[in-house]
């Protein structure tokens, strides 16, 4: 516990924690991702998917509850970390231009929060049914939870699809920037290849977001789930 407490009060610390928690995130994102993508095989294997995670039961809840500490901890983390950023540089750059920071770097606080925004918004959608009640509703022919039909009346609506395509973007910057931190935080970045480890982590990042925004795509050009 000492150790814990020790490890958040030193700065090397946190930056530590919040590149482990961020790769933590990463893999929840890969494996999120390599489970909607059943929805291009049809609305069997998916649901049979949804299913088998609704098996796991208590184990399933030890992961959501695993998952939104890690959460909780990289916000709290981030925020903390900027804050003591901002407190070590009083002054504003005159000319912030000159600074050797990219644009997402800047803004990795303001995309974090809105990826923040998104989730909640998400679990509202798919999660709890508050957005969509009747998307969330549906069952299928055997009478289980219809995630298919849930997912392709959802993303049916250019308005909601739209605004996951929006959302991904900002993940997609706060991505981009955050796996490549990761590997310099980790001492992974050296001088003579962290151009390379730079491109591979923007590599990484898009084919991710685009995998992600290939589903509502999909269902709102009528690839998928046309009738
Ligand atoms: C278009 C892309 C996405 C689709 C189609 C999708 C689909 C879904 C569905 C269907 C569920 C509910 C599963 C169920 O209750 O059976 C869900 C839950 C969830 N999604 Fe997504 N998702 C997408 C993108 C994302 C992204 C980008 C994130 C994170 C930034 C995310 C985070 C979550 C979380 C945290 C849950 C709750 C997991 C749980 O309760 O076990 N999703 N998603």
């Amino acid at each position: 516990m000492a150790g814990i407490a020790r490890l958040f009060h030193s700065s090397i610390g946190r930056k530590f924690s919040m590149a482990l928690t961020g790769l933590l995130l990463f893999g929840f994102l890969i494996g999120h991702l390599s489970g909607n993508l059943l929805i291009f095989k049809g609305q069997g294997p998916l649901n049979d998917y949804a299913a088998w995670l609704a098996s796991l039961g208590p184990v399933l809840w030890v992961v959501r509850l695993v998952l939104l500490t890690i959460f909780a901890t990289h916000i709290v983390l981030g925020v903390s970390l900027a804050k003591e950023n901002r407190a070590a540089r009083p002054e504003r750059y005159a000319y912030e231009s000159t600074v050797k920071a990219t644009l997402p770097s800047r803004w990795m606080v303001r995309t974090g929060l809105l990826v923040l925004v998104y989730v909640v918004y998400h679990l509202a959608h798919f999660t709890f049914g508050i957005v969509q009640p009747a998307g969330h509703a549906m069952v299928d022919a055997t009478g289980r939870p219809d995630v298919y039909g849930m997912v392709i009346h959802g993303f049916r609506n250019p308005v909601v699809t739209l605004s996951y395509v929006a959302f991904l973007a900002v993940l997609g910057f706060h991505l981009w920037h955050g796996l490549a931190s990761f590997f310099q935080t980790m001492g992974l970045s050296h001088e003579r290849y962290s151009r390379c480890v730079r491109a591979l982590a923007h590599l990484v990042t898009w084919i991710l977001i685009l995998g992600y925004v290939a589903i509502p795509m999909a269902v709102l050009t009528g690839l998928v789930g046309k009738s």
